[in-house]
Formats: C-alpha cells, structure tokens, sequence
C-alpha cells in the first residue's frame, strides 16, 4: 500500500529538542515583549536572510503584521472611501486587515501568467480614484517575487504607500540571489504559519528598509506605546512569544536546505506534467508551500472529481485561492470590485499538489502519474 501524501505536511522545529533553550526562557524571566531571544531572532534575520541590509521587527502572526502596517502608512481622506488596492486572487487575510485597519478593499485582476496582481489595473485604479486610494497592497502570490522596483516608483509618483503581503516568501529570493524584499522601503510582511516552508506555528515578520517604519509599528504593536506605558499612537497587542521566537531562531538553521529541496521537488512536477499550466516564476529560488498547476480548460468542470478521486488514491490537494476574495459573502458584501478575468479562470482551474519537507522525486513521480492517469478518463 503505497504511502498517503498529504498537500501539506507541516515540519516546525521540535520543541521536545529544544529543552536547553525553553529553560533559558524559563530562567530569564522573559516571555514576551521583544524579550532576549526575539532580539536574537530579529538580528539573525537581517543578517542571515537579508544581508544585514534593513530593518525588522516580529510579530504573532502576518494577519496582525499587515493590520497595523497598513494603519501606519495609509493615506486617508476624511469623509470619502478610503482604498486599499489588491488582487481577489489571495487568502482572506488581506481584505480582513484592510478592513481592520479602515479602509475598503478594491479588488483587482492577477497577471494571467505570473498570477501578481495586474500591474494595468493598479495603474487604472490609481489614474480612476486618485487620493481615494490609500495604499497599495500587492500579494506576492505564493512566493513569487514582485518587482518592487516598479512599487517604489509608483509610490513616488502617485504619492501612495504600499504594505506587501509577502505570506509565502520567506524564502524567495530575486534574481541576483538577495532575500524578497531586501532594500525595499515599505513594509514586507511575511507569515510563520506551519503551513508555510519557514514553518514554526504562528508568527509573523515585517520588513523595511526604513528604520523608522520599523519603530513606529514595534510601538503600535505595543499598544501604541511611543513612550513608556503611555499609547501614542493607534495599538494592539502584536507580540511574538519568546517560546515563539526560539521556533522561529531554530527554523533559521538549515532553512536554505528547505528551500532548495521543496525548489527540487518543484523543478520536477514541471517535467512531469508537460500538458499542465505552470505559474510563471520571478526570481532564482521560491519558497514553494505548494505546487499550484492549472487543469487544462477542458477538465475544469471536473475538478471536483479528480480532487475526490485524489484523495481515493491517498493524494491531498487543495484548491488555493477558490472561492477567490470576491466570491466569499462577506467580502462581496465589504469590497470594491474591477474586472476579474484571468482571476476567474486561473480560480476555476487551479488545484494545489503536494509538497512537503519528507517528500521525495519518487512521491512527485506518484502524484503526477495519478493525476494524468485520472485526467485521461476525461
Ligand atoms: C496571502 C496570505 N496573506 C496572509 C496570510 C496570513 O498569515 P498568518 O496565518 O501568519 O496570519 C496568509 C496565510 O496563509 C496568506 O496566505
């Protein structure tokens, strides 16, 4: 009986093995509030991962980090719809923060082939609405690098700020081999949930080149406290536990092995599935949580089946991101929508295959030749 292979198997640091380090918290007192080990873990990222360029600061998890990010930077007007631009083709976390923090969520299509959000329609939002948008909020979608570049120049040119949700991105690095995100003046959040490749449990992590954006959301991510017990500014409490750092610390030791094998197992679902649709990739290395395919057209009306029939043959897969932002209740009812039409056919074919850490080319090789034995019923 061949092995099952779930769409995700998540592999945080043990904590069982890390008994030295949890009673060093114990004896230090510390258990929270940026305590010791979160200064080690904030350090270390900048140094290890971006390249002791920028400034970060952690936080409980990337829903709370891209909250209080887009509350320190948009741009409001008193009295008129405060925008926040992003694609429909995400998770539920962004329209959330973005209601959290106030503003309305402006729905735009992705890029048919790098499923980014659609540079024309953030160019058109921004031409059509002017100061009603308040920030631009791009999704780095599944890991793969946006030119933050080209962000930079709108944000001068149209006097906008941008938060990046960079989920999945811990991780990807671009072209010239430096982290997502390094060097980049607005904040980067990027997610620790276990599901993702930097798996630790919950957490989160914003990023900016700009110490001072990285004051100013430690302070609200305080409470607000500018000054010593005393709130300063709009707060919550956004504070990664000192049990969660040391996860996050003990993540960062061989993550660059992570990376490089989920890349692995990812090169090779390419070769093997010739007739499927593949996300086009910016960048040298993803930080794949997944590994999205596009059915072809003609069998996405039996998604559904091949998904049951799958899971019969001990395959999980996943349909990320459908329903897509603009077609769950809530946020119909709560957003702004443009034209969707790449959203809605890349939504209608996606389905996300297995990756995990334990995977090896042979599971690949299963899964792949599953799928295309389902498919040829159609
Ligand atoms: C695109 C995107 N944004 C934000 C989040 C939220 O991250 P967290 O679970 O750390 O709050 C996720 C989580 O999966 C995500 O996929």
């Amino acid at each position: 009986m061949a092995r099952r292979i779930p769409l995700t198997r998540p592999r945080p640091p043990a904590l069982s093995r890390l008994g030295r380090e949890l009673a060093a918290i114990e004896d230090s007192g510390f258990y929270s509030n940026y305590g010791p080990v979160n200064a080690r873990l904030e350090c270390a990222f900048i140094t290890q991962m971006f390249g002791s360029q920028g400034y970060c600061v952690t936080a409980c998890n990337a829903t709370i980090g891209l909250m209080i990010a887009l509350r320190h930077v948009a741009r409001r007007r008193r009295g008129s719809c405060n925008f926040a631009v992003m694609p429909s083709f995400t998770f539920a976390a962004m329209p959330h923060a973005a209601l959290w923090a106030g503003l309305t969520p402006l729905l735009i299509d992705i890029d048919p082939q790098t499923w980014l959000p659609l540079a024309e329609a953030e160019e058109r939002m921004l031409r059509q609405h002017g100061e009603q948008i308040a920030a631009l909020f791009p999704y780095a979608t599944f890991g793969n690098n946006l030119d933050l570049d080209r962000y930079d120049w709108l944000s001068r040119q149209y006097g906008v700020p941008v938060v990046v949700d960079a989920a999945g991105s811990l991780g990807s690095t671009t072209d010239d081999g430096r982290a997502f995100g390094a060097g980049f003046a607005h904040p980067v959040v990027f997610s620790m949930h276990v599901t993702k490749a930097f798996a630790t449990g919950e957490g989160g992590l914003i990023y900016s080149a700009d110490e001072s954006i990285i004051a100013a959301l430690r302070a609200m991510g305080n409470f607000g406290f500018g000054e010593p017990r005393s709130a300063t500014m709009p707060g919550l409490n956004a504070k990664l536990s000192e049990v969660g750092a040391l996860l996050a610390l003990a993540k960062l030791y061989g993550f660059t092995s992570v990376v490089a094998h989920r890349a692995t197992l990812g090169v090779a679902y390419r070769d093997l599935l010739p007739d499927f649709t593949f996300q086009h990739l910016n960048g040298r290395l993803h930080a794949l949580q997944f590994m999205p395919v596009l059915l072809p057209a003609a069998l996405a009306a039996q998604r559904a089946e091949i998904v049951a029939e799958l899971g019969r043959q001990g395959i999980g897969t996943g349909t990320y991101f459908q329903p897509h932002i603009a077609e769950q209740p809530f946020f119909g009812e709560t957003c702004m929508v443009d034209r969707l039409d790449a959203t809605q056919d890349v939504a209608a074919r996606i389905l996300s295959l297995p990756i995990s850490d334990d995977m090896d080319i042979e599971d690949v090789e299963r899964v792949c030749a599953v799928l295309r034995e389902i498919c040829r019923r159609y």
